[in-house]
């Protein structure tokens, strides 16, 4: 089967996805990569509508379930509509954020039994798994990103959150070493791209 290769990422809120996330598309796709960029929650038009709900701060009182279940919804509807026939295809998928987050942030973030996430998770996906994920980490990872742009719902949560989402995310690598890939995301946006480049297998 011509299965295509599945890149995710995942971090903390700022740590610079976007940034590398542009850089490895760039570079995969001078290699001659047919690539897929998407991200999450979102990339498809019924995702989309649920990121405006999941990150509309007007919706302080959703539920922490109600929220969980939501990312979960916006990614089965990706999984099934765009991630698995463009895997099918050979496409190389790029992914910002994976079920790795729901993990980190429903699970560690709101306290939410991991192992409910996990089946949901598998639940949403169906069982599809990335090929390798790139965990970036900067150890203080509040935040780049919140300076110059107004903070949604998730990023009001306040810091003990961020930072039970930061443990969580550490320990999930921990776990899986041979999928998820702990980057140091300090220094230049270069000096970071390199520590990718070094983990990929092609
Ligand atoms: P986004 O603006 O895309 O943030 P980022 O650039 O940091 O990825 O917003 C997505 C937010 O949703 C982010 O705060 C992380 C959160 N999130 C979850 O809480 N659970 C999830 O399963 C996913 C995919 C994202």
């Amino acid at each position: 089967m011509n299965k295509g290769y599945f890149i995710s990422f995942e971090g903390s809120d700022g740590v610079g996805k976007s940034t590398q996330i542009k850089l490895l598309e760039s570079y995969l796709k001078d290699l001659g990569h047919e690539l897929l960029v998407l991200r999450e929650p979102g990339g498809t038009q019924i995702s989309e509508a649920i990121r405006e709900i999941l990150l509309d701060k007007n919706n302080a009182k959703m539920s922490e379930s109600a929220e969980l279940l939501l990312y979960e919804a916006a990614r089965a509807q990706l999984c099934e509509e765009l991630i698995k026939p463009a895997l099918a295809r050979g496409v190389t998928v790029i992914a910002d954020r994976f079920y790795d987050s729901s993990l980190a942030y429903q699970g560690f973030g709101r306290g939410i039994d991991l192992n409910e996430v996990q089946s949901l998770n598998e639940f949403a996906t169906g069982g599809l798994k990335p090929d390798i994920t790139f965990l970036l980490h900067l150890p203080n990872s509040l935040s780049r990103k919140l300076i110059d742009h107004e903070a949604d719902r998730l990023e009001l949560a306040g810091e003990e959150f961020m930072s039970r989402v930061q443990t969580g995310f550490l320990e999930i690598a921990k776990a899986e070493p041979e999928r998820i890939k702990l980057i140091d995301a300090s220094g230049s946006k270069e000096e970071v791209f390199s520590r990718i480049i070094a983990e990929l297998p092609c």
